[in-house]
């Protein structure tokens, strides 16, 4: 009896071990894959089209608008429905590709900042220009403070700038020397109950605490203007009084970067491109940077047409708007062998702005880990070789190549502009109004289908398109990666990282 029931327990076992098998060794599809042929960046340019690209944007607006009910308007802002949504289209989309890809989610805690409501008055005004910075706590108890307002001494970036009086006092801290989270912790150490921190060059400033500190106090920014009375009288002997009042949460959530990398190719020399998945909560995103995520999308579906000699891998980022939350966690939870593999990482973030520029990043060697520059002439010779103008922009680390290019890794990468004002040079080079922003409709929720231009955005992905084939099928006369770069970068001072101000 024993050995016959045995024998049926262990037939029915190896049955669902067969059965679990391609999935659980899809690398047997894998002689398939190679029968096809070697990509090229012609053949992959052909399928780019943008009817596809525009039914992507349309699919992901009404993404977007799965965050309704929480937010009254369309956003894939992480935490959000749209965010979530967004991730499992991705991922969704790429696992449906044939076993072409592995694909994985890494899940990294991101700091979410809200500012429910906030009001500054200095003396007897509001000053107009008073904003939050982004990550601000909230005042004592989410309730107003009533202080009095002192002058930090020069830059406010040591603790000896903060006078005696700070203690209990709203301090008022001129912009420069430190970044803006280093003034707040530096304002609540010395006791102060609310920071303010006024413009040192001309207009409103709004930025970013950063990390968040437990010396960090409820931080406003206001412009160069409507600080002036206050510092005249402050430094007149004068007394001003103020109130403080910040509505505030900082909050941890855990949220998913989604990376793809093809099974083919020498898994020891990668090329690497990245868009990030989420928007800002104001609106859904859909230049930004919907553009970028759903041309890495539409150009990973076409690859999967051909065979690579080098493999390609797909990132997109979460919290980006963060502060490049997700490509920071990314590159740091790589071993020193895992970021050797990878040649160069490309960043596509808002490639279809409706006042476009075609504009390329200023990655030289001289500033950036060799490569850099081989890659931008990269983007130079394809736009003139399609009788094309373009610009170099600030390489800057306001989007997702940051933590690459800091850890020795060679970046680059295009964008079409965002609330930069084009000049009447770039409208003879591009069309477009000259006067308005690249893209007027940055950061706000008028950021829907409607604000993309197609022939640019067609553009652009065929230039990925490019760029992806280009190294898939060869690095030669790339310069290889040296150890000795890896650690080069990283103390690099960058007035942005991500894509609001830090100081
Ligand atoms: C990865 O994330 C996607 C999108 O959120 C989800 O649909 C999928 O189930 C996740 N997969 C794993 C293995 O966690
Ligand atoms: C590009 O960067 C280099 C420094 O690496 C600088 O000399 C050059 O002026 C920059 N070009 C433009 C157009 O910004
Ligand atoms: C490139 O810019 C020049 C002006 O600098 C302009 O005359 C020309 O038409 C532009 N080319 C294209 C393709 O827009
Ligand atoms: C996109 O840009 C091109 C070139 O400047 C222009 O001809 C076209 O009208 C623009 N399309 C839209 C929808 O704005
Ligand atoms: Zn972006």
């Amino acid at each position: 009896m024993a050995p016959s029931w045995l024998a049926v327990a262990l037939m029915l076992l190896g049955e669902t071990f067969a059965a679990q098998l391609p999935l659980a060794q899809p690398a047997q599809k894998s002689p398939a894959i190679s029968d096809k042929e070697l990509v090229s960046s012609s053949s992959l340019q052909d399928h780019i089209d943008a009817d596809n690209l525009l039914e992507r944007a349309k699919k992901l607006y009404s993404i977007a608008e799965l965050s309704f009910d929480e937010y009254g308007h369309p956003t894939r802002v992480i935490g959000s429905k749209g965010h979530l949504a967004t991730l499992d289209y991705i991922y969704s989309t790429l696992t449906t590709l044939d076993d072409y890809y592995t694909v994985s989610n890494q899940t990294f805690p991101a700091v979410v900042g809200n500012v429910d409501e906030s009001r500054l008055v200095l003396g007897q005004e509001v000053p107009k220009s008073a904003r939050p910075m982004s990550l601000t706590p909230p005042t004592k108890n989410k309730q107003p403070v009533y202080a009095p307002v002192v002058l930090v001494s020069n830059l406010g970036c040591d603790a000896s700038d903060y006078p005696q009086g700070t203690t209990g006092a709203i301090a008022l801290i001129s912009r420069g020397g430190c970044a803006f989270g280093t003034k707040s912790a530096l304002a609540g150490e010395a006791g102060a109950v609310a920071a303010v921190v006024y413009n040192n060059e001309k207009g409103s400033l709004s930025g970013t605490l950063g990390t968040p500190s437990p010396h960090h106090v409820a931080t406003f920014g206001i412009s160069d203007t409507d600080a002036a009375p206050y510092i005249e009288k402050l430094k007149g002997g004068e007394k001003v009084d103020g109130i403080a009042y910040m509505d505030a949460v900082v909050n941890t959530i855990y949220t998913d970067n989604i990376i793809a990398q093809t099974k083919q190719g020498d898994p020891e020399n990668c090329v690497m491109l990245g868009g990030h998945s989420d928007s800002v909560t104001e609106g859904p995103g859909i230049n930004d940077d919907g553009s970028g995520s759903l041309t890495l999308l539409e150009v990973a579906t076409h690859l999967t047409k051909y065979s690579v000699n080098n493999c390609v891998r797909f990132a997109w980022w979460a919290g980006e708007e963060e502060g490049l939350l997700g490509s920071d966690y990314y590159v740091d939870q790589l071993t020193p062998e895992e970021n050797m593999k990878i040649r160069l990482f490309m960043d596509y973030d808002m490639l279809a702005s409706p006042n476009f520029a075609y504009q390329v990043y200023n990655a030289t060697n001289a500033e950036n880990p060799v490569g850099s520059e081989e890659l931008r002439e990269l983007y130079v010779d394809f736009y003139k070789s399609n009788g094309e103008n373009f610009t170099f922009i600030p390489f800057d680390g306001r989007s997702d190549y940051d933590a690459f290019i800091r850890n020795g890794i060679p970046g680059g990468g295009i964008a079409t502009g965002a609330e930069g004002v084009k000049t009447e040079e770039e409208k003879e080079m591009f069309g477009g109004v000259a006067g308005d922003w690249f893209d007027p409709c940055y950061h706000q929720i008028c950021d829907t289908v409607a604000n993309v231009n197609l022939t640019a955005w067609e553009l652009n992905t065929k230039l990925i398109a490019h760029s992806v084939a280009t190294y898939a099928v060869s690095f030669e006369g790339f310069p290889i990666r040296t150890e000795s770069a890896m650690h080069s970068f990283d103390d690099k001072e960058r007035k942005y990282h991500g894509p609001k101000l830090l100081q």
